[in-house]
């Protein structure tokens, strides 16, 4: 998948090191992957193997220590208007109603927008995500839960071709959780106009039910183990699927390859990870 024409960010042969008080400490090594135009990645892998390095990366905060990172073939060399970011702590302006925050993000990529124009979406995203009656809120008077939703909302209605998610249902509830997923595969968009996102979850079955492709990166330092493309047509019906049982049996494979055991365990044991 490296390199291929219609990629629209490359990794190749990237690597992380973060310095420390003894040396270099290695958090990536040697990551090549691509993902095309409109496709939708998820990124799976223990705690600290770094996928938020990884989207740091992406997002332009980070610079390689070995290797590239492109998009559209050219090096990242800083955070841009063509990228929606959810980071894993969902960081809101504390000194803007959650109203502002989702339309401060939507001045910033798209800035021909007038003003109201810009409040009209904001208020739109954030009916999307059920916050409608917090709008006028300070995050310090919202939930974790309700200000992982208003940086959803803000990274959705930026309406950028590069959606960056860090475990961005992480701290949402199950039900929400669900409707979440569900909006997020609507905004994608359809065949025609895709965004391209990389997604970060802990999920196996949200990286398997959203995605087209799954990265499994190793333990850190995160390499990669495998890339796994999930064969399931869309649009995807969600009880459906996950009730078949071809989804059983890839889910199980998954899982297994994600432990690295294939025996032993029943696969309710591993309802998440
Ligand atoms: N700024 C930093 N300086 C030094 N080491 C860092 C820094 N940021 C992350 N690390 C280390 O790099 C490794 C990867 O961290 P990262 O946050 O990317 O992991 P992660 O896969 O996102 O973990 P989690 O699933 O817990 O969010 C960890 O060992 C972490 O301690
Ligand atoms: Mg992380």
């Amino acid at each position: 998948m490296t390199g291929s024409r219609k990629d629209k960010i490359i990794l190749q042969n990237l690597t992380v090191s973060y310095e420390e008080k003894g040396g270099l400490f290695t958090a990536l090594d040697d990551i090549s992957f691509g993902v095309a135009d409109g496709e939708f990645v998820s990124v799976i892998g223990s705690s600290g193997c770094g996928k938020s390095t990884l989207l740091s990366v992406l997002e332009g905060l980070l610079r390689p220590s070995g290797g590239s990172a492109l998009i559209d073939g050219a090096p990242i060399s800083g955070p841009g208007p063509d990228r929606g970011v959810v980071f894993q702590s969902y960081s809101l302006f504390p000194w803007m109603t959650a109203r502002k925050n989702v339309a401060f993000g939507i001045k910033h990529a798209r800035r021909e927008l007038k003003r109201a124009e810009v409040y009209r979406i904001a208020d739109e995203y954030l009916e999307k995500v059920g916050l409608s009656d917090s709008r006028g809120r300070y995050p310090s008077r919202l939930s974790g839960g309700m200000q992982q939703r208003v940086a959803i909302a803000r990274a959705l209605a930026m309406d950028t071709d590069i959606l960056l998610m860090d475990e961005p249902f992480g701290a949402v509830d199950a039900k929400n959780r669900v409707q979440l997923q569900e909006m997020l595969l609507d905004l994608w968009g359809h065949e025609a106009r895709r965004k391209t996102v990389v997604f970060i979850t802990h999920d196996i079955d949200e990286a398997i039910f959203l995605s087209d492709r799954v990265v499994m990166l190793t333990e850190s330092p995160g390499r990669v183990y495998r890339d796994i493309h999930v064969p399931f047509p869309r649009p995807r019906d969600r009880s459906g699927l996950l009730g078949s049982s071809v989804y059983v049996e890839f889910r199980r494979d998954v899982t297994a390859l994600f432990f690295g055991d294939k025996t032993g365990e029943t696969e309710d044991d591993w309802v998440k990870i």
